[in-house]
């Protein structure tokens, strides 16, 4: 079941999407060489803590931490870890917050110092694939417009979008219904209706699409080693467009 959000509700989901949006402006500043995602993560704990925030993800279905962090070809839900950054890399940091009861979901992709050309222009992709499935995520149109215009940028750049792992609803829960994967056929799927509130999660591969799980049940990486990328922001859908909730 699909739960509608009401003006009210999407006002009151705010709180939680600033917090997120404010913890990635914070730790924009703090990614360099030799800064470990563990550090991200006691920050993370922290910063929620400090704005009255719950970290949803700690306990969710038993992920240990508050944020996942998804270095180079970790595609998502990467566990922190002690060792260090290092010049080149890029992470993706995934952070989930509930405030007033309301999540807020986005993950973001650093670059480490100075990276290489191509990671450089699948950061870029990768956030302009966000960019363009937001403009199209407009009342009357459907989820196929939205991930058709996603899939086509990816593409074209050489890239391939990952489909094992899914868009969702956002509410009281992080995952809500609808699910769908950031490929889709314009005029397919569900119609975007005035009060869903969805995230917008591209994950796109320099390689091929597929991906592997490690034997600790949670990091995903390309299959073909290639980097990946992603941004993901919460979005709801009003009569006056897109709203991102979690917008920086
Ligand atoms: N942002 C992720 C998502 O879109 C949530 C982190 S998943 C976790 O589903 F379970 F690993 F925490
Ligand atoms: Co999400």
């Amino acid at each position: 079941m699909v739960i509608l959000k009401s003006k009210a509700e999407i006002e009151e989901m705010r709180k939680a999407g600033r917090i997120v949006a404010a913890f990635h402006q914070a730790i924009a500043d703090m990614i360099r060489p030799g800064v470990t995602t563990l550090d991200i993560e006691s920050f993370a704990v922290r910063f929620l803590k400090e704005k009255g925030a719950k970290a949803y993800t700690i306990g969710y279905n038993g992920y240990p931490y508050a944020t996942c962090a998804s270095v180079n070809d970790v595609v998502a839900h990467g566990f922190p870890s002690r060792k260090p950054l290092k010049e080149g890399d890029i992470v993706t940091i995934d952070i989930v917050a509930q405030a007033d009861g309301w999540v807020g979901d986005s993950a973001w992709c650093y670059a480490v110092g100075e990276v290489s050309r191509e990671a450089r222009d699948l950061m870029r992709v990768t956030k302009e694939c966000l960019d363009l499935g937001i403009e199209k995520a407009v009342v009357g149109n459907r989820i196929g417009d939205v991930m058709h215009a996603v899939q086509t940028h990816a593409e074209r750049s050489g890239y391939s979008v990952v489909r094992d792992l899914l868009g969702h609803g956002v509410g009281k829960e992080m995952h809500e219904e609808p699910n769908y994967p950031h490929v889709g056929t314009p005029g397919k799927g569900f119609r975007l209706k005035e009060g869903m509130v969805l995230t917008i999660e591209p994950m796109i591969n320099a390689g091929k699409a597929f991906m592997t799980v490690d034997a600790d049940g949670w990091t995903a990486r390309t299959a073909d080693g290639s980097l990946s990328a992603q941004y993901e922001h919460t979005i709801a859908i009003t009569s006056d467009g897109p709203v991102i909730l979690t917008a920086q």
